[in-house]
């Protein structure tokens, strides 16, 4: 343990305890601070705030270092596939190849979903967003899995996580095919994870389809890269719902709720429509003199982070997986990126930008990427949220086991009014 820190208030001090992590910051721990001061501390953004101990994710954002379980980004999205980043991150271990291809199976044969889900589909809109049915129906698991709802056993928490991983890919392939109108495509058991994902949203039935390689193997990384993020609002929301006890199905539902947000993961939605709007290059400069004005909502979508003061290290893998993909598709002179590349080459000599330490995040390439693709808009969040389900899942797991977990729940500032009697109406 760590010298405590000294908490000086009204002439009193207060000592509070100092714990170190493995590397990173180290934390005050104000656990006992209303109990000893008769005061509450105050970080709305929770700028400052650590909400849990975790040994899933480190970022450094300050260097731009982001690590799954003490492991690089940049080296598991290199040499590794989404399936290793999940087990990496659900155990904590790199697989040997018998675990790797054990996990593999498991996953593998649990990707349908119950056929009824078919029915359930039917009920929404063709039109209705995608991330809207992706919270309904992601919710909706724990009505057709009541054998693994049981938050207190390890072997059923075992099986909501490999289902939730397994079947996150099959609706988000069904969510695309009901707003186009085309019929569901199964799973195809001898694809692997990103391929079987590809053919169930680009196969139709009337043809063979062949999944592109190249292009699987870049979806594959874009996961990788999306997978997990330390406490991030989404996560956070995961742990918090997760901490009433409340099942893995409806927590990840909450997560995938989240996520939507145009602040978060909606940002990749937000900065390709962004791109398109601004349309060319010599209308850069008047989207940057908004971005800057205060009384302009206007932000520069897939710019800035809470945490990365220094580039985002998954955007600089996104950036190269963009080239990579517009190459193979050969797409030769996209304007979009055009734009993309100009923009990020005139916000990062930007006093404003500099000084503020806004650089791009994940989302300021990844809709480029997804849309060349062949995915519209709509779908790009819900390939993040799933991508980010084994991470949500891992917190989620992390948590339940913490032997020192406790319902979340935080106090406030209270600033409405003192207590006042009731006025009877005539009185008013
Ligand atoms: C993700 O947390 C995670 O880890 C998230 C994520 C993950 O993997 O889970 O990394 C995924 O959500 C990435 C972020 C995607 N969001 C966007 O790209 C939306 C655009 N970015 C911003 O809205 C903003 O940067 C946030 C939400 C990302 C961060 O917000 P903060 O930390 O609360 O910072 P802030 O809004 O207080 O901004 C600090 C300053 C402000 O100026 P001042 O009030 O100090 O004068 O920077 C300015 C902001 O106005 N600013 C921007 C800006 N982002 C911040 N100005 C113009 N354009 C922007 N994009």
């Amino acid at each position: 343990m760590s010298e405590p820190a000294s908490l000086i208030i009204a002439n009193k001090s207060v000592e509070l305890p100092v714990k170190a992590g493995s590397i990173g910051p180290s934390v005050i721990d104000i656990a006992k601070l209303y109990g000893q001061t008769g005061m509450f501390t105050y970080d709305p953004g929770f700028t400052s705030t650590a909400s849990c101990e975790s040994a899933i994710t480190y970022i450094d954002g300050d260097e731009g270092v982001l690590l799954y379980r003490g492991f690089p980004i940049e080296q598991l999205a290199e040499h590794g596939d989404f399936l290793e980043t999940c087990y990496l991150l659900l155990f904590g271990e790199l697989p040997t190849a018998a675990q790797k291809a054990d996990f593999d199976y498991r996953i593998t044969r649990h990707t349908m979903v119950h056929e009824q889900m078919m029915r359930f589909f039917q009920g929404f809109r063709r039109d209705a967003h995608p991330m809207a049915v992706m919270v309904a129906s992601v919710g909706a698991l724990s009505a057709f899995y009541h054998d693994s709802i049981d938050i207190s056993d390890p072997q059923q928490r075992m099986v909501a996580s490999m289902r939730m991983i397994a079947k996150i890919p099959t609706l988000a392939a069904m969510a695309y095919k009901y707003s186009i109108g085309q019929p569901f495509i199964y799973p195809q058991n001898d694809l692997d994870y990103t391929a079987n994902f590809l053919r169930m949203c680009f196969a139709v039935p009337c043809e063979d389809y062949k999944v592109n390689p190249v292009l699987s193997r870049a979806l594959d990384r874009i996961f990788i890269l999306h997978a997990d993020h330390e406490q991030n609002a989404s996560t956070s929301t995961v742990r918090l719902a997760g901490s009433s006890g409340a099942n893995p199905f409806a927590c990840i539902a909450a997560g995938v709720a989240c996520l939507w947000g145009p602040a978060h993961g909606g940002a990749n939605e937000a900065a390709l429509k962004m791109l398109q709007e601004i349309g060319t290059v010599d209308r850069i400069p008047h989207f940057i003199a908004r971005a800057k004005d205060k009384n302009d909502p206007f932000r520069l979508m897939g710019f800035g982070h809470r945490v990365y003061k220094n580039y985002d290290p998954r955007a600089k893998i996104m950036q190269k997986t963009t080239h990579e993909v517009l190459n193979e598709l050969g797409i030769k002179d996209d304007p979009l990126l055009d734009v993309a590349i100009e923009l990020e080459r005139i916000a990062l000599h930007d006093e404003y930008f500099i000084e503020k330490k806004l650089y791009p995040n994940i989302d300021f390439y990844s809709g480029i990427t997804l849309k060349a693709m062949g995915f519209p808009t709509s779908m790009f969040t819900v390939l993040f949220a799933l991508a980010r389900t084994v991470g949500w899942i891992a917190q989620w797991k992390e948590m339940i086991e913490d032997p020192s977990q406790r319902i979340g729940r935080p106090r406030q500032l209270y600033t409405g009014s003192p207590r006042r009697e009731y006025v009877s109406v005539n009185q008013r």
